[in-house]
């Protein structure tokens, strides 16, 4: 078979889908990618659903310009509101959000039924969360909690620093507490697998943390698979990325190396104007 070899292209609201970047990565040695961050108009997670449908649509079409045979929206927020109004795509390429991924993996590890998904404002106000995992599992019990202050600590590289275990703590000590507390707990956003040890550090080793990036990268390879995209193996460029920002590709460069765990040259990323698209 000799495979497909068209880019995935990956869009999130900045530079924390690199989280989803990297799991893609390391599913996916054989693929080739583009990733856009939006980084003009982050965050996504405090804006209004029409807006962000509207800048998801934008960058939508930027990556379908750039040839790409599949879409991952690595955002949450995205994903949330914006995935069922991007027909466009949908009609031209698979496109592939981390809500579904994340929702299908809280029902295959809770135990006890009851799952806490975090993430931010604007994907807890959408409920898509709640609405994937009843549709799995009707009888869970969710629990969403908005947790905005964690992607500013994140995007500063503040793992484990003490304001992180203090965020940590005030969002997540009330919850996990006490018998009825939920075994499982989403993380719903680009930005917390970076944060997944002061995280871990508040809720205990007893409750699961599913990281919605590691899940999504499994889809992603199922679809490959099933639609017949898969690149074929050993080709030259494989686990090349094309980088495009919408503002500060110097800032991207940096504070993304802290989430695809590598450094990033700046001069790799190249800025796009998406008002145009
Ligand atoms: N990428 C966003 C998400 O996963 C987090 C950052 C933002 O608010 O834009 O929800």
């Amino acid at each position: 078979m000799p495979g497909d070899p068209r880019p995935i292209g990956v869009f999130d609201s900045g530079m924390g889908g690199l989280t989803v970047l990297r799991a893609l990565a390391a599913r996916l040695p054989g693929e080739r990618f583009v990733y856009l961050g939006d980084t003009a108009r982050l965050p996504y997670g405090t804006k209004s659903a029409e807006t962000v449908q509207a800048y998801a649509l934008q960058a939508t079409r930027l990556l379908l310009d750039h040839g790409v045979k599949m879409l991952v929206i690595a955002c949450n927020t995205a994903s949330a509101v914006a995935l069922y109004v991007l027909e466009e795509a949908w009609e031209k390429v698979p496109v592939i959000g981390v809500i579904e991924p994340g929702a299908r993996a809280g029902v295959a590890t809770t135990r006890n039924g009851r799952i806490a998904v975090i993430a931010t404002e604007g994907t807890v106000k959408g409920g898509a969360y709640v609405r994937a995992i009843k549709r799995f599992k009707p009888d869970t019990e969710v629990v969403q909690l908005p947790c905005q202050v964690f992607v500013a600590l994140a995007e500063e590289g503040w793992i484990n620093s003490p304001a992180t275990l203090a965020a940590s703590a005030h969002y997540l000590g009330p919850l996990f507490q006490g018998p009825a507390q939920p075994d499982t707990l989403v993380l719903g956003c680009t930005h917390f697998p970076v944060l997944a040890d002061a995280i871990r550090r508040t809720v205990g080793s007893d409750v699961a943390l599913v990281d919605s990036a590691l899940t999504t990268a499994e889809a992603v390879a199922e679809a490959l698979a099933a639609k017949g995209l898969a690149s074929a193996p050993g080709s030259e460029d494989a686990g090349t990325v094309r980088f495009f920002a919408t503002d500060s590709p110097e800032r991207f460069a940096r504070v993304g190396a802290i989430f695809l765990n590598r450094a990033i040259d700046p001069a790799t990323v190249e800025l796009v104007d998406l008002w145009t698209f």
